[in-house]
């Protein structure tokens, strides 16, 4: 095993506050307790091109002062660099597994072909390469990659296995927007883990969290324990992940302020939205562009107001800017799907049977295809929650637009009007989306998934399979 230094950092002090999320909820507005220190927040180094070799590989990372956890990363120790690809480019993928455990990897936001989906299907043996091969279809937007093999999905996350997939587009570049990549444009990837005392990470030991999800009681933002960042006195853009197994954020920053939505899951809003609250279940991306224009020499937290405003990361605003941005509201224009064309509606009803996740109930069996979508077809999709927990619901190869929630489009979020993959469905909630596969077909070979992404219901059955025809 590796032992290689971390910076753990200055961080001590603000450790002590950081290390207790799963606190009971409370929606006050007042601030925290500003941090005394933090630790510099890692920044996922950016590989620009078509080409990427990734390696999947052990590694062990000191989170905690004087304990080494041994990690699973990409490329690195724990997590993996951001890829950035432009639009119209055929990519090239190639992901050696250097793991002791077969895997996959899956690129999550992105439309491609079945067999390049990196799904339960396409496995990585031990010491063996995949590639995968596709064009970039889609337009300017935050993606992701991610292990996704039946059963262990939540576990070989949870040990380390994630990245971003950025796409770039010609719209995108020339808009007047944060670019510098961990500068103005930064990377937040979102993960909550529990350690045991020798420095490991605790998974699944408590009893009742293969049912809810696993929670843990401390925050790493990009894998930095007690991160702060310094940054420009000027427009900044976070580009957020929630990369948890099952925790949800409810993020706004600690004094309140407004901030401008610029994207959604996997593509640029048409129009930004001011916010002051985001809500993201795992799997969820957004891109937001928050004007520290007037804070130079202050520092303000962005805090989980799900969880008692639980910091997540520092925001020391200490520099002058070299040069400004001026995002505009207008971003982008996206093509809307008719409802009254819709030929099809599905219904899938997530339930729970006998200790299982179901979906139309049935529990996530490889060998089966739960449904059949014709190429080109205009389709509702009507989602159930038919439990008392909350379940999101995932979609592969494309993306969606959120027809209705409870049947009023009024219950649809600001944060969620645009281009989505994955959509927070609560306790007993319906939500409508509406959905085209329109580039590939795939056959039984190569079918795309849709589950439940939060990890530990998509392992225990909540996942199905289709086809495109
Ligand atoms: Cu991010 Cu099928 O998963
Ligand atoms: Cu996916
Ligand atoms: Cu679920």
């Amino acid at each position: 095993m590796k032992r290689r230094a971390f910076l753990t950092g200055s961080g001590t002090l603000f450790l002590a506050t950081l290390t207790g999320c799963g606190g009971s909820s409370n929606n006050d507005t007042t601030s925290p307790q500003s941090p005394a220190s933090y630790a510099p927040l890692k920044i996922p180094p950016l590989r620009e091109g078509a080409d990427f070799d990734l390696s999947l590989q052990e590694g062990a990372v000191e989170f905690l002062e004087g304990l080494f956890t041994p990690t699973w990363g990409i490329e690195g120790d724990f997590l993996g660099p951001a890829l950035r690809v432009r639009t119209g480019d055929a990519i090239r993928l190639s992901v050696t597994n250097n793991l002791p455990e077969a895997t996959t990897l899956h690129w999550h936001g992105m439309r491609l072909p079945g067999p390049m989906d990196g799904g339960p299907h396409q496995i990585i043996q031990p010491g063996e390469t995949w590639l995968a091969e596709y064009e970039v279809l889609q337009g300017a937007g935050t993606n992701w990659f991610h292990p996704h093999r039946e059963g262990v999905t939540g576990e070989h996350v949870y040990r380390g296995l994630a990245g971003l997939l950025i796409v770039e587009d010609g719209s995108s570049e020339s808009l007047d927007l944060p670019r510098t990549w961990g500068e103005d444009d930064i990377p937040l990837i979102l993960q909550d883990r529990r350690f045991n005392a020798d420095g490991t990470f605790d998974y699944l030991s408590q009893p009742m969290e293969e049912i809810n999800g696993m929670l843990g009681d401390t925050y790493l933002v990009n894998g930095t324990l007690g991160a702060g960042i310094r940054l420009p006195a000027k427009e900044v853009r976070f580009r957020i992940l929630n990369g948890s197994n099952a925790r949800e954020y409810d993020l706004r920053f600690s004094d309140g302020r407004a901030f401008r939505q610029i994207a959604t899951d996997n593509a640029l809003r048409e129009q930004a939205a001011t916010l002051t609250r985001l809500r993201l279940t795992p799997g969820e991306r957004a891109e937001i562009v928050v004007d520290l224009g007037a804070d130079l020499g202050d520092t303000l937290t962005l805090v989980n107001a799900d969880d008692g405003d639980a910091p997540l990361l520092v925001l020391d605003v200490a520099d002058t800017p070299s040069s400004i941005t001026t995002t505009p509201d207008t971003l982008t224009t996206l093509e809307h799907l008719d409802p009254l064309q819709a030929v099809t509606t599905r219904t899938f009803r997530l339930g729970m049977q006998m200790g299982l996740f179901t979906i139309n109930g049935v529990a996530m069996d490889m060998e089966r295809i739960d449904q059949v979508v014709p190429l080109g077809a205009v389709e509702i999709w009507e989602i159930i929650n038919e439990t008392n927990m909350l379940h999101n619901f995932h979609v592969h190869g494309t993306h969606f637009e959120i027809l209705d929630r409870n049947g009023s489009p009024a219950q649809i979020e600001a944060y969620e009007t645009g281009y989505k993959d994955t959509v927070r469905v609560g306790p007993l909630e319906r939500v409508r989306i509406i959905l085209r596969m329109e580039d590939y077909t795939t056959d039984e070979s190569a079918p795309y998934m849709f589950h439940c992404h939060i990890l530990e219901h998509e392992d225990r059955g909540m996942m199905g399979q289709f086809i495109v025809v």
